[in-house]
């Protein structure tokens, strides 16, 4: 028997208890022994909820339980939540978890110590929602040398620029619709500056790469600088644009980024949109695999977490084995990547801009006295050099 506690009764909490509710005969039946909730820990009183009588207040109630083998931590943040997942690990309860926050951050630690004391912390849902990625990376891919991992893994700003780009919708109007619909972190700013996709781009190539990819090393860059009239020109390129979050391995070099990128249709990210995410594994001799669904959304994540908690159940006293080493992996500078870039400058010509740039793809400008135009292929350093001396409206990169 396998005896649950779900740390947090929100949105990814409530989910995990009605996910293993729902499907209990089904878990069980393919764990072959009894999955069940038993605590569920909130400071908050929930009276009337169906499973009002298994809410705790008091954490040691579920620590000091040897009944609970595995806690689902679905607090958020890295405070209490982080306390309360070392404690249970040192206690030989296995943790499972969608806090990206908590798995970038202290990831490399927290699976020493599950280690040591043989049982497991899993973060399936850490990264893109509801789809199957970590355990995929750590298994049916450990045959490859991962070359590439490129995915739109926030729900939250591909929804938002889906929006912008289909509906013409102003982008608070939709940041605010996301976050009724529980896309969004609790703080915004998370998603929309692409700080949550730093942290699942380094969670992801960790797992890829085998060695720890701090998150802050990761040069970032959000969707706030979008505007519905980037989205016009993109017309003319038969193009769109998705914030991406990419990692890649080349001439023994790693190299990561986050930025909103131009895709053209040819582009397998091309139609993912709304909530979806997905990420494209190239591997040396796999070539490209993409893995698709729902990134964001109570009972996505809710049933990655469940796909956590089903693997311990199977793995009783057991630590799943892993990918991620405590080791650091350095990161090369991305000054010499070379790319093409979209770019829209005001107070310019078109004669000053191909003197400048050379040769470029002009596009009809959307107002009087702007240029927009595409690059061909330079470095980002070129393009940083050049671009310096002009008025520079908005800058996207081109994905290829
Ligand atoms: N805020 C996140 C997103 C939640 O929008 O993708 C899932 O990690």
């Amino acid at each position: 028997m396998a005896k649950v506690a779900v740390l947090g009764y929100g949105t990814v909490g409530s989910g995990i208890v009605e996910v293993i509710k729902t499907n209990q005969e089904l878990i069980n039946q393919r764990v072959g022994d009894e999955v069940d909730v038993k605590y569920i820990l909130d400071l908050r009183e929930f009276p009337g909820d169906p499973y009002e009588d298994m809410i705790v207040h008091d954490v040691n109630v579920i620590m000091d339980d040897p009944e609970v083998t595995i806690v689902c931590e679905a607090m958020g943040g890295i405070g209490a939540a982080y306390q309360f997942t070392k404690t249970a690990l040192s206690k030989g309860k296995s943790v499972c978890t969608s806090n990206k926050a908590l798995v970038a951050e202290y990831g490399p630690e927290l699976l020493a110590l599950a280690k040591e004391n043989h049982c497991s912390y899993l973060f399936e849902a850490s990264c893109g929602g509801g789809i199957p990625i970590i355990r995929p990376l750590q298994t049916c891919l450990l045959q490859e040398q991962v070359v590439a991992l490129k995915g739109i893994i926030n729900g939250t700003t591909n929804y938002i620029l889906t929006k912008m780009e289909l509906e013409g919708a102003d982008f608070e109007t939709v940041l605010k619709d996301a976050q009724s619909l529980g896309y969004a972190e609790a703080n915004p700013e998370a998603d929309i500056e692409g700080y949550d996709v730093q942290r699942k781009i380094a969670i992801l190539s960790s797992l890829a790469f085998g060695n720890t990819v701090f998150y802050k090393d990761v040069p970032t860059e959000g969707i706030t600088k979008i505007t519905i009239d980037d989205f016009k020109y993109m017309k003319q390129l038969k193009a769109t644009i998705k914030l991406l979050g990419m990692s890649r391995y080349e001439d023994g070099k790693y190299f990561a980024m986050v930025a909103p990128f131009v895709l053209t249709k040819e582009s397998p990210l091309y139609n993912v949109s709304d909530v979806m995410n997905a990420i494209l594994v190239t591997g040396n001799t796999l070539g490209d695999s993409m893995f698709y669904g729902a990134g964001a959304g109570k009972l996505p994540t809710a049933s990655a977490v469940v796909s956590d908690v089903i693997e311990c159940a199977m793995n009783p006293g057991k630590t799943i084995k892993g990918t991620w080493k405590p080791e650091k992996l350095e990161l090369s500078d991305l000054s010499d990547a070379k790319r093409r870039f979209f770019v829209r400058i005001a107070n310019a010509n078109e004669e000053a801009v191909k003197v400048a740039f050379g040769h470029v793809q002009m596009l009809e400008p959307v107002y009087d006295g702007e240029v927009a135009f595409v690059t061909d292929v330079m470095t980002e350093r070129s393009y940083k050099d050049i671009a310096s001396a002009f008025d520079v409206v908005n800058m996207i990169r081109m994905d290829s």
